[in-house]
């Protein structure tokens, strides 16, 4: 058997998502019109022989609990919520459950991180890993060397797969093969995680027996024992050491860290569709619907006006009303929004119950990767007739009664 676990952190990592973590997790923000880490336990549902899924954070068990348990019944696999009582790090907060992850004895555990968007090719990596042996298989893919330092930056054997050579963020470049966050692993993964944690009990006692009580809360304040981390603890040091082994992918991915990214990544969840899921996509057939272009999500609930023009890139929740003549290009439009006629959205998130008055305009240039590039709206923020907002962030509950240009609203 086998069991996947995604780590998805807690509130404080979330911070650069403001301000539409304020009232989701961001590992249930939606894109492409199901929340972020749908989109890995549908992967996982591909991989034979699975038996549960684990969900390993540290937000409050309660903001899980209705999306666990619908995932469960859908999707017919036990998904359950784990909770930390501090962070533990990536290795840590695996380690910390490892009673309750190895009760059925799985044979090998996915491990996946949350805040990223792939194919998770996941039965393709479990047979390569079974072909390599060892203790785990990565998975890498090939970035541009400007963007490769944001990242676990590595070198592999060309014909062997091995991993020879990890360092996390490098400052000067290694190489343009990167760590994505997705592994597995077998139950060996343990025993190195709880060498990290013995290692570092021991130095500390050494420091306690020689007395150099200064030191010691030093050395304890900056390793506490039972916080690892799978990258700079786990995997440097086991490179080279025929333990790891990557697989690298020739598909998309991409590292969700700001609301900007995920408007990209709801961009390549929706082609995924088309390959998948085809029945999600809004197909604009019939006189009494909307023109569609492109990749287009609609939940049931939302009510479109047939003369609105959306696409491509759209995500559009429930119980949105979309009025006559509504053009929307590149954006997240979330729940119980209204868009009053003639109104355009360009490269924006519109947050929960925000109301856009008739000829508004809610654009950005579209830049994913710069902090005012994409319009954000925060819930509940209300734009009047005819007023522009452009490269904005607006926190929630905003009145905009002028137009603005490049600023962030708080
Ligand atoms: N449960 C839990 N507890 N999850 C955690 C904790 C923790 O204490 N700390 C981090 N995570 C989760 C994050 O939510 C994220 O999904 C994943 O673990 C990795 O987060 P970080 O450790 O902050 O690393 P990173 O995202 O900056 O970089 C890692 O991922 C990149 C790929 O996205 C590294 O492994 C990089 O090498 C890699 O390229």
């Amino acid at each position: 058997e086998v069991v996947a676990v995604i780590m998805v952190g807690g509130p404080t990592k979330g911070t650069r998502f403001r301000p539409l973590s304020f009232n989701t997790p961001k590992p249930l923000f939606p894109l492409a019109g199901q929340p972020m880490v749908h989109h890995h336990i549908s992967a996982c549902r591909r991989i034979p022989n699975l038996a549960r899924i684990f969900l390993i954070g540290f937000y409050e068990e309660r903001e899980f609990t209705l999306y666990v348990s619908s995932i469960s019944n859908e999707l017919k696999v036990p998904v359950r919520y784990l909770k930390e009582d501090k962070p533990h790090g990536s290795a840590g907060g695996l380690y910390y459950f490892r009673d309750i992850i190895m009760e059925d004895s799985p044979s090998h555990i996915f491990l996946l991180n949350c805040d990223v968007c792939c194919s998770f090719p996941l039965p393709d990596m479990l047979q390569a890993h079974k072909k390599y042996g060892g203790m785990g298989t990565m998975l890498v893919i090939k970035v541009s060397a400007e963007s490769a330092n944001q990242f676990g930056e590595l070198v592999a054997d060309p014909t062997t797969k091995e991993l020879l050579h990890y360092i996390e963020k490098p400052e000067t470049f290694v190489s343009d093969l990167i760590n994505c966050g997705v592994y597995i692993f077998t139950p060996e993964i343990f025993t190195a995680i709880q060498g990290v944690s013995t290692n570092r009990e021991d130095r500390a006692n050494l420091l306690h027996l020689s007395s150099i009580d200064g030191l010691q809360s030093v050395t304890r304040a900056s390793f506490p024992t039972d916080f690892v981390r799978l990258d700079q603890d786990i995997l440097s040091p086991l490179a080279g050491k025929k333990q790891l082994y990557t697989y690298e992918t020739m598909d998309f991915w991409e590292q969700i860290k700001t609301p900007g990214m995920s408007l990209k990544c709801s961009a390549l969840y929706l082609a995924q569709y088309q390959l998948n899921s085809p029945q999600l996509l809004a197909s604009g057939d019939g006189t009494k619907s909307a023109s569609i272009i492109g990749d287009v999500y609609v939940h049931p609930s939302a009510k479109v006006h047939p003369t609105a023009k959306i696409g491509p890139n759209v995500s559009i929740s429930a119980n949105v009303r979309v009025g006559a003549g509504v053009r929307l290009i590149s954006c997240i439009i979330l729940d119980d929004v209204e868009i009053q006629e003639n109104a355009v959205v360009m490269h924006s998130i519109i947050g929960w119950k925000s109301s856009l008055g008739r000829w508004s305009r809610v654009q950005a240039d579209g830049d994913y990767n710069s902090k005012l590039g994409i319009t954000i709206l925060g819930e509940a923020v209300t734009v009047e007739d005819e007023v522009v907002v452009t490269n904005c962030i607006v926190l929630p509950n905003k009145i905009i009664n002028g137009s603005v240009q490049e600023e962030i609203i708080l």
